[in-house]
């Protein structure tokens, strides 16, 4: 495993666990449970995915089985913009993170979109940090214009910005801006989701031979060569093992370059963030989630 330090000084796993769409919460504590013991050492969760709590069972049950201690976790959860429509429903938000997850402290907390009054719920995650409940603090899905618009107007620059990437969407644009202002990449999606298929790729086909890893390994190992922090998802223990077993080899700068190929510049994302129709859906589905 490898660890990035982050803009606060704060250091990161290169690699950790996501739990989006594993709702429910019997499952999500027994993957979480399977990959701290298969090594993973950052977690990642939102308020949005209604898992915070089971993580939080699973990161308990794990201390005292004696696994892990809490300072050997790096555990982040984010904000929806549903409750960042002011600095107050931010810190409420923030709180309520905490409670449901019983941690005393993330070690990141995101503002999980770009939307609603960010630039208060921001301030709300600067006093947070100032007071030991968020260790460091960040973004998510900020495109290049929105990044440097943001990190020329706050006093705390974002230590990460979590953004899709993966071969099918390379974004090296996100990449450059990030790198200017000393903010670091996290890749969620970064198997491709459930849009892209590895195994489908001759490209990552040939190249998984050649280390006898799998095509899906070959891709995580692709955005570590990028210097990207992983966060891929599994509920199967043998994926969960499998994804986080490409720490014995690298790719060389040619086959970077071949992966980059496969860029469709993210014609099948569902990061439509520039859609209209898209932010409605947000804001309906944190609204949802919050009656
Ligand atoms: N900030 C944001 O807006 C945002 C958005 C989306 C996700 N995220 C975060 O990023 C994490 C990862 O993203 P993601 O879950 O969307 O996608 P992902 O990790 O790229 O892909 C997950 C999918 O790949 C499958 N899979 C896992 N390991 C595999 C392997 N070795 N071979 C083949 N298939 C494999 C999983 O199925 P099984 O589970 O059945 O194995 C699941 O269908 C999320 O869990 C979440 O924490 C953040």
């Amino acid at each position: 495993m490898e660890y990035k330090t982050l803009n606060d000084g704060n250091v990161m796993p290169m690699e950790g666990f996501g739990v989006y769409r594993v709702t429910d919460k019997a499952e999500c504590e027994k993957a979480v449970y399977q990959a701290i013991q298969a090594g993973y050492r950052l977690l990642d969760t939102a308020a949005i995915y209604g898992n915070e709590d089971a993580l939080g069972n699973a990161v308990r049950k794990a201390i005292s089985d004696g696994l892990v201690t809490r300072d050997q976790l790096f555990i982040t959860s984010k904000i929806f913009p549903t409750d960042m429509m002011s600095y107050e429903s931010a810190t409420t938000a923030i709180d309520a993170s905490l409670s449901k997850s019983g941690l005393d402290y993330f070690d990141l907390y995101l503002l999980h979109q770009p939307f609603g009054d960010y630039f208060s719920a921001w301030r709300a995650l600067e006093d947070a940090k100032k007071d030991g409940k968020l260790r460091s603090i960040g973004v998510s899905n900020f495109y290049p214009n929105l990044l440097a618009n943001f990190c020329e107007t706050v006093d705390t620059k974002p230590a990460v910005n979590q953004i899709e990437t993966h071969p099918w969407y390379v974004r090296s644009q996100d990449l450059g801006e990030a790198r200017r202002y000393g903010v670091a990449v996290e890749a969620w999606g970064p198997l491709g989701g459930t849009r892209y298929h590895a195994d489908d790729s001759d490209v990552l086909q040939s190249i998984s031979k050649k280390y006898n890893k799998t095509p899906s390994q070959i891709v995580l190992r692709w955005n570590i060569e990028r210097g990207v922090i992983i966060i891929p998802k599994s509920v199967h223990k043998e994926r969960i093992l499998q994804n986080i077993d490409i720490w014995d080899f690298s790719l060389t700068k040619d086959e970077v370059e071949m992966i980059n190929t496969l860029d469709t510049n993210g014609i099948a994302t569902c990061t439509r963030r520039n859609d209209p129709e898209m932010v409605r859906m947000i804001f309906q589905m944190g609204k949802k989630n919050n009656q």
